[in-house]
């Protein structure tokens, strides 16, 4: 596996590349809005991105079912949710399934599209907003967007919300991790500096194909949230 600066670029860092000025001095909110009105991430299917297009998620649709399942979760916060593309192709029959996303205009669509009894959207900042009661807090390619001084953020908020559960996006082989602006990309291993969480209790890993295999690593990995003591 290639260390991080090493790897190809993904598309999501090529496209911010291009594009960077035009977020100069955006808050939070309106960088990801920006980026989903632009189809910033470069996807055919989803403005959420390639990794969220319906045949880069074989992989973990079959395993998120069957960890669901095996942890006996009842209720799941999916933060961020983006459009619910692939995760309309999961079952989740007997799981009251609540989507939040920063993008205000996300939510709304979202829930006109996929609204159900059991299945809700609302519109949530994993940073700083009280999160809703879950057993598991999936957090599937987000910290990846996100500046270091924000991720800290996120994980002292995803600490307090009560939830026993993290399932979120790393990357298991990379050596080194790096900050970035909010919106841009990078792959993130979560069990080297700065954030140093131990061993996860299980992984899925993805098979991502993007960049000729040199994100392959990347998986979703379970966390006891008790577990993420800051350092
Ligand atoms: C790459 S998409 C991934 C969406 C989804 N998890 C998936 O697997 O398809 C990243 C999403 O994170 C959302 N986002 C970014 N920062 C956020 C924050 N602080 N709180 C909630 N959502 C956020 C963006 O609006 C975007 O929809």
């Amino acid at each position: 596996m290639r260390p991080l600066r090493q790897r190809r670029p993904a598309l999501a860092q090529l496209r911010f590349d291009e594009r960077r000025a035009a977020f100069a001095g955006l808050p939070l909110n309106e960088r990801f809005a920006l980026i989903h009105r632009t189809n910033l991430w470069g996807a055919v299917e989803t403005p959420s991105g390639l990794g969220s297009e319906i045949s880069a998620t074989t992989q973990i649709r079959s395993g998120l079912q069957t960890l669901l399942d095996r942890y006996r979760i009842r209720r799941l916060l999916d933060l961020p949710c983006g459009v619910f593309g692939w995760m309309a192709a999961v079952d989740l029959t007997g799981i009251d399934y609540i989507g939040g996303d920063i993008v205000t205009d996300v939510v709304a669509a979202n829930r006109a599209k996929h609204g159900a009894p059991g299945r809700d959207f609302m519109q949530m900042d994993l940073l700083e907003d009280a999160l809703p009661q879950a057993d598991l807090v999936l957090c599937r390619d987000c910290l990846v967007h996100l500046s270091f001084a924000n991720i800290d953020r996120a994980l002292a908020n995803l600490r307090g919300c009560g939830a026993r559960y993290l399932l979120t996006t790393t990357f298991l082989d990379l050596p080194d991790n790096g900050d970035i602006e909010d919106g841009d990309w990078r792959p993130l291993n979560l069990q080297v500096a700065p954030f140093k969480f131990p061993a996860p209790i299980e992984t899925l890993l993805e098979g991502c194909e993007e960049a000729g295999g040199d994100y392959r690593d990347k998986a979703l990995a379970l966390w006891y949230l008790d577990d993420l003591v800051p350092e």
